[in-house]
């Protein structure tokens, strides 16, 4: 059995995941769809979510699911094969948004467009309530600190990865807050927080969501 990881970030950024997709929502709600500036801003900070959600879960797909399979029980198996089909089908829910997102615009189906964002946080909640249940104890029994280094290499390449900590914090709770920054060794955060927390302040504003 490995060293024990400590998943918490993981499930703070699936609640960022979701409080994004009502962050998002409702902005489509209340814009004026005619404006290209709002529209703009409205499609730069969904595509930033739909990267970070897309390569979230391309990154466990990736380094976290195949060497606890390797080493995983039958019944331990059948957990991590669901995890793989339930990504299958947040990628499809996702990749119908993201269609909708393209064309944002006046002649919009706002209705449509929410509808499509309830569906993707269906099965997203649902997915993150089983990972964070059934299938972190799997990883946290065979997956090693080699494999967890992947994990954030591969996050971190992802385009506006600077972006992420103070995301994953922007109106998470205390515990969440505390946990995100301190995944990073006290010297790091003194510097990486004020620059990322201003990165992330400026692309929220400029974005307008
Ligand atoms: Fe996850
Ligand atoms: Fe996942």
């Amino acid at each position: 059995m490995s060293e024990q990881i400590d998943f918490t970030v993981n499930a703070n950024m699936h609640a960022a995941f979701q409080r994004e997709i009502a962050r998002l929502r409702a902005a489509v709600a209340a814009a004026d769809l005619s404006a290209p500036l709002a529209v703009g801003g409205i499609q730069r900070r969904y595509r930033f979510f739909s990267d970070t959600l897309h390569t979230h879960h391309e990154a466990e797909d990736r380094y976290l699911w195949p060497p606890a399979l390797q080493q995983a029980t039958p019944a331990e198996k059948v957990v991590l094969t669901a995890m793989e089909s339930e990504h299958e089908s947040l990628q499809q829910a996702l990749e119908s948004l993201d269609g909708a997102m393209t064309v944002l615009g006046p002649d919009t189906d706002v209705a449509g467009v929410q509808a499509a964002f309830d569906r993707l946080r269906g099965v997203l909640d649902g997915h993150c309530a089983h990972e964070e249940r059934d299938a972190i104890p799997v990883l946290q029994k065979y997956v090693s600190r080699e494999d967890l280094k992947e994990f954030m290499t591969y996050t971190r390449a992802q385009a506006d990865s600077s972006l992420l900590l103070p995301w994953i914090c922007d109106g998470a709770s205390s515990a969440q807050v505390a946990s995100t920054w301190g995944m990073l060794p006290g010297f790091v955060r003194v510097f990486v927080k004020p620059m990322t927390t201003r990165k992330y302040d400026k692309f929220t504003a400029e974005c307008g969501v």
